[in-house]
């Protein structure tokens, strides 16, 4: 079992830096997760007002796996990006490797400026470098293009349809991508459907 912990950890890319969330990330944070129709593309409901906000950003700084993305620019934070547990369950080729799932979500005004991608190949170097991870997932509600699309950007290949709850209880069919570990050489680099 590995420990993901990203206090004092921070990568930057040519537009973002990735950091820790702060308490005075609140108002950021309110902005792109209080816009109705993003998170719920994430399966979590958009945040009805700042306490909420506040009560979820305390959850990250507590849980320590998500990094926030800070546009260097401007130094607003527009989104994060976690290192989440992986899927309750996982095909049998995975079981006895360890792997993790990342989860991002951006401000809508920033989409399609290739930021996530760009934040994701950081975080998969982490991931494989650092944390020595044999391989990463991503799942994507299956209507999710824009995900969909940085998987692609990303090298993460199609693994299998399977259905994932939203936190308002709806199952979705999802599609659940991996990318390995280069390094990891015994692993079964072929895909599984
Ligand atoms: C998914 C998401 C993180 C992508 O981030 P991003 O930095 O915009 O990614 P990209 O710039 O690579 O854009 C990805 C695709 O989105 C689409 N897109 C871009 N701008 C868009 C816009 N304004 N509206 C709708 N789709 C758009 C394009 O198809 C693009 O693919 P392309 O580069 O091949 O044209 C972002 O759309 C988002 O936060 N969505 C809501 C939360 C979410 O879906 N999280 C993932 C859950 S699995």
């Amino acid at each position: 079992m590995i420990e993901v912990n990203v206090d004092n950890i921070v990568l930057e890319t040519k537009h973002l830096i990735l950091r820790a969330f702060r308490a005075d990330d609140l108002s950021d944070f309110n902005a792109y997760a209080s816009d109705p129709g993003v998170g719920e593309m994430a399966g979590w409901t958009h945040h009805k007002d700042l306490a909420e906000s506040q009560r979820i950003l305390e959850i990250l700084m507590a849980e320590k796996k998500a990094f926030a993305l800070e546009l260097k620019a401007t130094s607003q934070v527009i989104g994060s990006l976690g290192i989440e547990y992986l899927p309750a369950v996982m095909p049998q080729a995975f079981h006895g490797l360890v792997g993790r799932s990342l989860g991002y979500v951006l401000g809508r005004k920033w989409w399609g400026r290739g930021l996530v991608p760009e934040a994701v190949d950081v975080v998969v170097e982490y991931c494989f470098n650092d944390l020595d991870l044999d391989f990463l997932t991503c799942t994507y509600y299956l209507e999710n293009r824009q995900s969909k699309r940085v998987t692609e950007k990303c090298g993460f290949k199609p693994v299998d349809v399977t259905v994932a709850m939203t936190r308002w209880g709806e199952m979705k069919d999802s599609m659940l991508t991996v990318r390995w570990n280069p390094r990891a050489g015994s692993v079964p680099h072929a895909q599984l459907c």
